[in-house]
């Protein structure tokens, strides 16, 4: 009894609204290869207790499905999925792509990646593969095609999980199939030889090309290779492995093209433009390992959410693995504390996720992998950890209403691969610009203030979004400076951080004072930059007469047509604007010069109503606040990550869902609880407006 037909909702028609999930959906990868038969029955059983209802398998079993060459082995993975069928338990069937088996490799050594210096890779691990091998590929789309003929219409399926992790631990390959691959998409991009030597600069250090097959790789250089060659190069193998990506989901689709099919995304990953490849899956899903170790872990957790959420906004997303405690791959790793798979859980749900579960299932006794923690630990169910998983698992079979409200985000924040690409190239004045960190700079206050962001391409209409935030958008082509700009024209308001709108889409400056099509909404020139030496500040004054620090980056800024707001009152610079009020058409933008403190980020923060947040959750509280709005209530959900009880003022009487209790005008949260109020009768906007 497949239960797809009754949990995933109309997933593919729905334009409007993100598809949904009547419950969230729980589980974990399931690895039975790794165990004898006698265990399934007991995986299943507990299952089960744990109420699990999705389970990805077959990830990692290209060797058990094709022992040798053309010779295919499935009634163990029938067997398994008619256990986990008569269990009512939902499958997530992989394509067991990402480990090609020995037999594989050892014969056709051309599957295997070569690196930047022309070694390559060996087998007996994972991932080891090249992309663009005629022969890996010839081999997988025999796999899949085989996978799907003998168990592709089983009735457990519920989704096709293709691949795993796309690009982990071998993102560029180097080889000569790549080289060839290369010019052909260079071709395809360009047309010409002499529109490649153009938009790469080739005149520069004597680069010219005089036939398409001097063009290689980005190999071991002496000094730096051209950045605009180095670009291209990113772009090109996500496009590789993305093509490939295509490949196997063609076989899957044409079989059953009603199942959902996902392949799982590392959230903020840097090789792979995920706006580009979340517009090819029925639903998005993302592995979450943020370090418990890391400062402010919950919060950088948050965010990858939130990106990940952000990549296709017609389809939903689930996380497809996350932790049950603690990994084993980092040098030291500390685990989660306790309560904290609860709270994180959460933090996905609030964040719109239509499922949470967990890598893996069973804690393997051998492998690279065998003290990472799972759902049932070597310990069994004696381990605290199982205890988590039941009592989660039990609470989140109640949490039906809610799934259908789509996350409320007013603010936008500007996201794009190829400018993460171009900016962290070492030819940069600040080598050192971290895409990441300026993410989270401007993150960090919205999220401490319980204002939710979406994260947006620069390609995607912005209308829907009160503010958005454009922090050290370097490489932007005109026709997406133009949306930013009509953006602002129609009403909206936009911050612009230091470093934006400095190359077009070939990674060549635009000249003029900096900002080139972005230049309308900076209200000031940027006439040169200078970044700040490490561990100096630079400070400024505002018109409001108080005084404000940033540090990292400062650009050099002349007057133009805005109002300075800040203007810097100490070194070289002194007298400068450096922070810049422009009204532009119908809307407002503010021009950023450097990296202001947390302070005057609030400072300037509190003059866009969108960015002051009305909620009465304080920074610095460790309580993150998230609102979903379904069509007859609001959700609100509090987390507390703090060490201390939190009592919260709440907005308006409501039901707290977890407790069933009707709540007056606080909550009060002790370490590690969460409580989901409904808010009942408040017309959501989308209705009434
Ligand atoms: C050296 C080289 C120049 C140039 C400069 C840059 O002096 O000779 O071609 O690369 O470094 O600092
Ligand atoms: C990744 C992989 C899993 C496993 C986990 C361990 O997410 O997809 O196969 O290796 O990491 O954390």
């Amino acid at each position: 009894m497949t239960r797809s037909g009754a949990v995933w909702e109309s997933m593919l028609d729905q334009s409007e609204q993100r598809a949904v999930t009547r419950r969230v959906r729980y589980g974990a990868d399931y690895n039975p290869e790794q165990w004898p038969r006698a265990v399934w029955e007991e995986d299943v059983r507990l299952m089960g207790e744990a109420g699990v209802d999705l389970v990805t398998v077959g990830v990692f079993s290209w060797a058990l499905l094709e022992p040798k060459e053309g010779l295919y082995s499935f009634d163990w993975l029938r067997d398994v999925l008619d256990l986990l069928a008569g269990a009512g338990i939902g499958v997530d069937l992989a394509t067991p792509t990402a480990a090609p088996p020995a037999w594989l490799s050892a014969r056709y050594l051309d599957v295997l990646p070569v690196d930047r210096t022309g070694v390559r890779y060996s087998y007996g691990s994972r991932q080891s593969i090249c992309i663009c091998s005629p022969t890996y590929r010839e081999k997988v789309g025999a796999i899949v095609t085989r996978l799907v003929a003998e168990v592709g219409d089983h009735e457990a399926i519920e989704m096709w999980h293709v691949h795993n992790e796309y690009a982990c631990h071998v993102p560029y390959c180097y080889c000569d199939h790549h080289g060839r691959a290369f010019r052909q998409w260079l071709v395809r991009r360009y047309g010409s030889l002499d529109a490649i030597n153009q938009a790469w600069g080739t005149t520069f250090w004597s680069q010219s090309y005089t036939d398409l097959d001097q063009v290689v790789p980005p190999r071991m250089t002496a000094a730096v290779a051209n950045p605009a060659l180095e670009l291209d190069y990113k772009r090109f193998c996500s496009d590789a492995f993305l093509e490939e990506f295509l490949e196997e989901r063609a076989i899957l689709k044409a079989a059953r093209p009603e199942l959902l099919l996902t392949t799982n995304f590392m959230g903020l990953y840097k090789p792979l433009d995920y706006f580009r490849w979340a517009a090819q899956v029925d639903i998005v899903s993302t592995d979450n390992y943020t370090d418990p170790a890391t400062a402010e872990w919950q919060m950088r957790s948050a965010m990858d959410y939130d990106v990940v959420r952000g990549l296709n906004k017609k389809v939903p997303w689930m996380v497809m693995e996350q932790a049950p405690t603690r990994v084993n791959w980092r040098p030291h790793n500390v685990p989660k504390g306790p309560g904290h798979m609860r709270t994180m859980s959460y933090q996905a749900i609030a964040r719109g996720a239509t499922g949470v579960l967990f890598f893996q299932w069973r804690a393997s006794r051998k492998g690279a992998e065998m003290f990472h923690s799972a759902m049932v630990s070597h310990a069994g169910t004696a381990s605290p950890v199982w205890s988590e998983v039941v009592a989660l698992g039990k609470e989140l079979a109640g949490l039906e209403d809610l799934m259908s409200a789509p996350v409320e985000a007013k603010v936008a924040i500007v996201h794009s691969w190829p400018n993460w690409w171009a900016v962290e190239s070492p030819v940069q004045p600040a080598g050192d610009l971290s895409v990441a960190d300026q993410l989270f700079w401007v993150y960090r206050p919205l999220y401490e203030a319980g204002v939710t962001v979406d994260f947006c391409s620069p390609d995607e209409c912005l209308d829907r979004y009160e503010a958005v935030l454009v922090p050290s958008l370097y490489l932007l082509s005109e026709p997406q400076a133009a949306n930013l700009v009509s953006y602002v024209e129609a009403g909206g308001t936009v911050v612009v951080s230091f470093w934006s709108g400095i190359v077009d889409e070939h990674d060549a400056v635009y000249l003029g004072p900096y900002g080139g099509p972005l230049r309308p909404l900076m209200g000031c020139d940027v006439l040169d930059v200078a970044p700040i030496p490490v561990g100096e500040t630079l400070e400024f004054q505002w018109d409001s007469g108080e005084n404000g620090v940033g540090d990292f980056w400062a650009d050099v800024l002349a007057e133009r047509d805005g109002q300075v707001v800040a203007r810097i009152t100490r070194g070289a610079l002194s007298g400068r604007p450096v922070v810049v009020e422009t009204t532009y058409g119908r809307g407002r933008t503010y021009y950023v010069g450097c990296r202001l403190g947390p302070n005057a980020l609030a400072h300037l923060f509190a003059r866009v109503p969108a960015l002051r947040g009305k909620t009465s959750v304080q920074p610095g509280s460790g309580v993150e606040r998230v609102v979903r709005v379904g069509d007859d209530a609001r959700y609100e959900f509090l987390i507390n990550h703090s060490a201390e009880e939190r009592k919260i003022d709440v907005a308006a009487h409501g039901l707290e869902l977890l407790t069933g209790m009707e709540l007056g005008s606080f909550v009060a949260l002790k370490p590690a609880g969460v409580a989901i109020i409904r808010h009942a009768g408040i017309a959501p906007l989308r209705r009434t407006g």
